[in-house]
């Protein structure tokens, strides 16, 4: 379990463009405390893949601090796993050594994982690809391998940007509460992006919202049920109420911006006339 808290504070992030700087976060302030589960829920665009990417130290923000414990986040998070939005597989290794990767990349030795590498890939029903290359496979096929290479390392920290969103419902249902019961019983912290109000939900200690860019974090709601929970919480009236909440805050949002677009398509109407 990651005994550090990892947090982040005003953090902004731009980029520039052809059509001018696009501020993609404006003052995210954000910790994940040891063990936790924190869930991220925002329409495309908001800026969830930009901040996961600043927090686990592969890109730098305009301004603001991220902190693991009392030391800044500068370079690569090595104790973290990441699982992108794209597999980011290289194609020239079987899955198995997709997955025994992470311990090249740290200069270990794979041989002694390997037979961790092969139970991840059974647990999620890919031990038979196992000698195959990623371009054989289909692209939730590759989902799959790319979960087994961010958690191969039982990793104290985890950072996942939708990665279940290419898989059909009942793979997804399955893989949800293997990783639930996982990051439960080995404590953790996880920073989970999905659209799926759901899954966010059902996983997470604590689901944040962000509004359309600049993405800012502009609600939580606290999931107040032990975890690890059974795939039948997801019909308990409290979690029901739980996502109700989310939707509706994911929904405020959706009709402030479009208030805020069809004033400013005004304004642009009023000088043309
Ligand atoms: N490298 C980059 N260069 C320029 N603009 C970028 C870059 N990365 C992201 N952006 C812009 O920043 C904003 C946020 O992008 P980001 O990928 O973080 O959104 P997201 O919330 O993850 O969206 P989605 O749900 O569609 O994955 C977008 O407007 C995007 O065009
Ligand atoms: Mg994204």
């Amino acid at each position: 379990m990651s005994a550090r808290a990892l947090q982040v504070a005003g953090l902004t992030k731009e980029f520039p463009s052809d059509d001018g700087t696009i501020v993609a976060l404006a003052g995210v302030d954000l910790t994940i405390a040891p063990g936790e589960f924190v869930s991220v829920l925002g329409p495309s665009g908001c800026g969830k893949s930009t901040m996961m990417t600043i927090m686990a130290g592969l890109d730098a923000p305009t301004g603001g601090r991220v902190t693991l414990g009392d030391r800044p986040v500068t370079g690569p998070l090595l104790e973290a796993g990441v699982m992108f939005q794209r597999d980011l597989l290289l194609d020239w290794r079987s899955c198995e050594d997709n997955v025994l990767l992470q311990f090249q990349m740290r200069g270990l030795a794979t041989a002694p994982h390997r037979e961790r590498a092969r139970e991840l890939l059974e647990m999620v029903g890919m031990a038979r690809f196992a000698r195959r290359y990623p371009r054989e496979l289909s692209g939730g096929m590759r989902q799959r391998v790319a979960i087994c290479r961010a958690l191969v390392h039982r990793p104290p920290l985890l950072f996942m940007d939708e990665p279940f969103g290419a898989l059909d419902a009942l793979t997804r249902e399955g893989l949800n509460v293997e990783l639930g019961e996982l990051a439960a019983r080995a404590g953790t912290s996880v920073l989970f992006v999905t659209h799926g109000i759901d899954e966010a939900a059902f996983l997470a200690d604590r689901v944040v919202v962000m509004s359309p860019r600049p993405g800012r974090i502009v609600g939580e709601v606290r999931i107040d049920l032990p975890r690890p929970r059974p795939i039948e919480v997801r019909e308990h009236p409290e979690f029901v109420r739980y996502t109700g909440r989310l939707r509706r805050m994911l929904t405020d949002g959706r009709q402030e911006e479009a208030a805020a677009r069809l004033r400013a398509d005004g304004t642009e109407e009023a000088s043309d006339a």
